[in-house]
């Protein structure tokens, strides 16, 4: 969709932006009620007893606030976040530098975490769950294991793919929280609230129109505001109308329900080259010319949520509830 329109240049700028409209308090923090409350009592347990939050697991699909909550954890608790990820993380002396060098208390995010490897994953279980390090010195029949205290510490880790964590890691976890879809009227406050931070006035109606169309995300809802307030600029007077929204939308080609060109190639090509299924992920990915990983962790989630598409065990089926979004036959 526009991603591809947008440089690396200004990607870096996306990212500074994100760090502007990203908000900084639980109250902040619009919907997921539930991970919400339940993180609520869970950190002010640990306040009250003096001790760091038990380790989090956030996941769910991308873009709905798994570092944003992060932050948040760290910030309502009163300690520092210090970020990484599980590929960025290659040895376990990486790790090890990482972990001895936190305050107590500190919260250690890593994103992507069903990416760390065999190795580094086996220096994390100790110092999960008793807050040490194993360390090997020497080699051959004079080495010895030396155990190395680390301060306390809270590990978040985020993962689009929860199944792909280890049974291990997933086990030392205390706290697992699995982050939902956004309904409308959340994404509308979302819309609203960024707006204000960039000093635009746009109208409620046009509010639940870009949040209406932005796939129950935030990101993307953040995102489409950002082009749409483009065109109020340049083709407006900088306030966002319910008109000036909707031609916006359909010029960035973002269809009513949200889905974009690379949706619209995905089911448009499993229904004009395979009938709409059963076809395999990789052959759709050769296809469309997409990552499988990026169809299955982008793409695929939200076509599954609105039922557009199922999963069965011989592939991927496009549904009748799609056909008739798209005024097609059902074949039978
Ligand atoms: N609950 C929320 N309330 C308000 N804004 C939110 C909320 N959740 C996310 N956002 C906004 O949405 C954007 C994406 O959030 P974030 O980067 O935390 O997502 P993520 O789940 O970490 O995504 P990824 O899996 O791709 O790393 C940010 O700009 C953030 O400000
Ligand atoms: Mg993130």
């Amino acid at each position: 969709m526009e991603e591809r329109m947008i440089s690396a240049e200004a990607h870096g700028l996306e990212d500074s932006i994100d760090q502007s409209i990203r908000p900084l308090k639980l109250e902040q923090y619009i919907g997921q009620e539930k991970v919400k409350k339940n993180l609520s009592i869970f950190m002010e347990a640990a306040k009250m007893r003096e001790e760091c939050l038990d380790h989090v697991l956030l996941y769910g699909p991308p873009g709905l606030g798994k570092t944003t909550l992060s932050g948040i954890i760290a910030a309502e608790m009163g300690v520092q976040m210090r970020t990484t990820s599980g590929p960025a993380i290659e040895r376990p002396g990486d790790l090890a530098a990482i972990l001895t060098s936190l305050e107590p208390g500190d919260v250690l995010f890593i994103d992507e975490i069903h990416r760390l490897n065999r190795m580094v994953e086996e220096v994390l279980y100790p110092a999960m769950e008793d807050f040490c390090l194993d360390i090997v010195i020497g080699k051959g029949p004079t080495a010895r294991s030396v155990r190395l205290d680390l301060p306390p510490f809270t590990l978040v880790g985020a993962t689009t793919r929860a199944g792909m964590l280890s049974a291990p890691l997933r086990d030392r976890f205390g706290v697992l929280a699995r982050l939902e879809y956004y309904t409308e009227a959340e994404l509308a406050i979302i819309v609203s609230r960024t707006a204000d931070i960039f000093q635009t006035s746009i109208d409620d109606d046009a509010a639940g129109e870009i949040a209406r169309r932005s796939r129950g995300t935030p990101r993307i809802a953040n995102r489409l505001l950002r082009r749409v307030r483009d065109f109020a600029q340049v083709k407006g007077d900088g306030t966002i109308t319910l008109t000036l929204a909707q031609n916006a939308l359909r010029d960035l080609q973002v269809d009513a329900l949200g889905l974009d060109h690379i949706d619209h190639k995905l089911l448009f090509g499993m229904i004009e080259k395979y009938r709409g299924g059963p076809v395999g992920l990789e052959t759709i990915s050769a296809t469309i010319g997409e990552e499988p990983d990026t169809i299955e962790d982008v793409y695929e989630p939200y076509l599954l949520q609105i039922g557009f598409i199922q999963r069965t065990p011989r592939g991927r089926v496009v549904t009748a509830a799609c056909y008739q979004h798209f005024n097609l036959e059902v074949p039978n």
